[in-house]
């Protein structure tokens, strides 16, 4: 069986979307953790909710990365960032590499990098004018947002939108892509082109 760890920091409805796209068999595998760098996220209930083991390592914890990697190594085939605020480094990165998963919501390379979270990205979105913005799976390395891309899905600003309305209509697609994503690596169907992510039919 298929073994994904999800990491956490907020509400969790992503981790909600891969709970469901389970149950609805969509998607094929076994949530081993749920893991949270903050105490009392909503995320956590989610889990508890469903008898998932959770746990909480507080994000200004020592070697935080290192207490994630005792809990998943050996233990999960791929780590999935679900609105997951903290940078991952170390021994968990080199191990896990190429099997580190994040969604983000906007279409990256606009919109990204250190500091852009949660509303943030789609004020700056909307500020700056775009006519399309979206979301991402991609990858992770040891940069932020930067790893290989595997899919964005895309959606259309309308003027009249506040940023609360564009992060809605983006959260929408981050469920559906983040289904899609797993579905395709528990498949055996992505394969990577140095930068290039190629999903197979
Ligand atoms: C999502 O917008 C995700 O793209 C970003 O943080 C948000 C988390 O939302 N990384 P939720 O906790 O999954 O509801």
């Amino acid at each position: 069986m298929f073994k994904i760890a999800v990491l956490i920091s907020g509400n969790g409805s992503n981790l909600q979307a891969i709970i469901d796209g389970i149950e609805s068999k969509k998607i094929n595998c076994e949530i081993e953790a749920v893991i949270s760098d903050k105490p009392g996220a909503y995320g956590l209930t989610r889990a508890e909710v469903k008898g998932i083991k959770n746990y909480v390592i507080d994000r200004k914890a020592e070697a935080l990365s290192d207490r994630i990697f005792e809990i998943v190594k050996d233990k999960v085939d791929l780590i999935v960032l679900a609105g997951f605020l903290s940078v991952l480094k170390g021994e968990l990165l080199r191990s896990f590499s190429g099997r580190i998963i994040n969604i983000h919501p906007s279409l990256i390379p606009s919109f990204c990098g250190k500091g852009m979270y949660g509303i943030k990205v789609h004020e700056r979105a909307l500020e700056y004018g775009v006519k399309y913005s979206g979301c991402t799976v991609h990858f992770v390395d040891d940069g932020t947002d930067t790893g290989p891309i595997l899919l964005q899905k895309v959606v259309p600003v309308y003027v009249q939108d506040t940023p609360k309305d564009l992060q809605n209509r983006v959260l929408e697609r981050e469920h559906e892509s983040l289904v899609e994503a797993l579905h395709a690596i528990i498949e055996g169907r992505v394969v990577l082109h140095g930068r290039k992510v190629e999903i197979l039919d």
